[in-house]
């Protein structure tokens, strides 16, 4: 007789209990980025949205990054670290191929022994990790799991390369992930395409850089155009779907959070789903640039903190980027 196997089993639905970040305290404005690059501070308003941006100090690496914003999310969650069973950090930007960086993260944040993984989905990563998260809290695998996303981009392009050096910059977001009594995680809809490596991404390899060190340092590229491309036709898509499996219109949302690639970017999100001008939408970028992984935690606990938006509201959050890779799903804030 074949042996029966204990399946997990863990409580219907699960939520968002808390977000937390850390914003680096050095403002870098358009001026400064205008010192080592050709252009201009009207410019980078007008095709990014960015005024200014975050750079984490010599001394604040990815990890202290997401432990500053996991002891934030943890301390709004007011739950005992000990009970989370699951680190998640979604980075790109780690400068380690191994171990990865989430157990030495749960170490720091008091939940040592915790399962821990890393996530290298990009600026995709924190909505990959929501999904997981959730999924492993409605599975019964975790009781309370913490899913960031910290990005120290400085690190990983050249400060002169006028194409990306205004875009990019440094933060941390976390959110802390539960049991539930109502639904408040909607499906996640989610994919990649493997075709489009050279869209964006942090090359050439390791490998490559031990024969040649000068020649094949690894840094940021991008195809700036083809990522718009993809973000304003794809994820105009992506993020009906979302909607329209969690059974929200967009009338109904209380936030639009969307990945902070870029204001024009989100200005035709909006355009595509139709939403309506009563709907606040997350224009973090503005002060923070692209954080990657983190620009989305960032946002909402930005917008939560300033009273914007309602506790227990709904929201969309779509998180788009390297891979090319993209997840969204409806939530409920915390
Ligand atoms: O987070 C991961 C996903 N990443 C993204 O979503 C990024 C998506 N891409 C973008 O956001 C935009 O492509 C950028 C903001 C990066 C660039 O904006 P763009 O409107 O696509 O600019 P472009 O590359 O089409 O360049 C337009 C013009 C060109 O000049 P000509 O050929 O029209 O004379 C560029 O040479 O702007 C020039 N240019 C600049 N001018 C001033 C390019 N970079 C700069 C610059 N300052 N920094």
């Amino acid at each position: 007789m074949t042996a029966q196997i204990t399946p997990p089993r863990g409580p219907e639905f699960a939520r968002i209990l808390s977000v937390g970040s850390y914003r680096p305290a050095r403002i870098v404005t358009n001026a400064e980025i205008c010192t080592r690059i050709d252009s201009t501070d009207e410019w980078i308003r007008e095709r990014s949205g960015i005024v200014e941006r975050r750079y984490a100090a010599d001394d604040e690496s990815v990890i202290d990054m997401a432990v500053w914003a996991a002891e934030d999310a943890i301390a709004k969650a007011g739950i005992d670290p000990a009970d989370i069973g699951l680190v998640m950090l979604a980075s790109i930007t780690y400068p380690y191929l191994s171990p990865a960086a989430a157990p030495q993260i749960a170490v720091r944040i008091g939940a040592t022994g915790a399962a821990a993984v890393d996530i290298s989905s990009a600026c995709a990563g924190f909505c990959y990790g929501i999904s997981m998260a959730s999924d492993s809290v409605r599975g019964g695998n975790t009781k309370l799991a913490v899913v960031i996303g910290a990005d120290r981009l400085t690190d990983w392009f050249d400060h002169h390369d006028r194409t990306l050096a205004f875009l990019f910059a440094d933060g941390a977001g976390a959110a802390v992930i539960g049991p539930s009594d109502v639904p408040a995680i909607g499906p996640t809809i989610w994919g990649s395409d493997g075709t489009q490596i050279d869209a964006l991404g942090i090359g050439p390899s390791f490998i490559d850089q031990r024969n040649d060190p000068v020649a094949n340092v690894p840094m940021l590229y991008m195809q700036g155009q083809s990522v718009f491309r993809w973000a304003v036709g794809e994820m105009a898509r992506v993020a009906q779907q979302a909607l329209d499996a969690a059974g929200i219109t967009a009338d109904q949302l209380d936030a639009f959070i969307p990945h902070q690639a870029n204001n024009r970017i989100t200005d035709a999100l909006i355009r595509a789903l139709k939403l309506p001008d009563h709907v606040p939408v997350a224009r973090d970028i503005v002060t923070m640039g692209n954080t990657s992984a983190a620009s989305i935690p960032l946002a909402m606990s930005g917008m939560l903190d300033d009273g914007e938006l309602p506790s227990g509201g709904t929201a969309l959050i779509i998180g788009f980027g390297a891979g090319l890779a993209y997840a969204a799903q409806v939530i409920t804030l915390p």
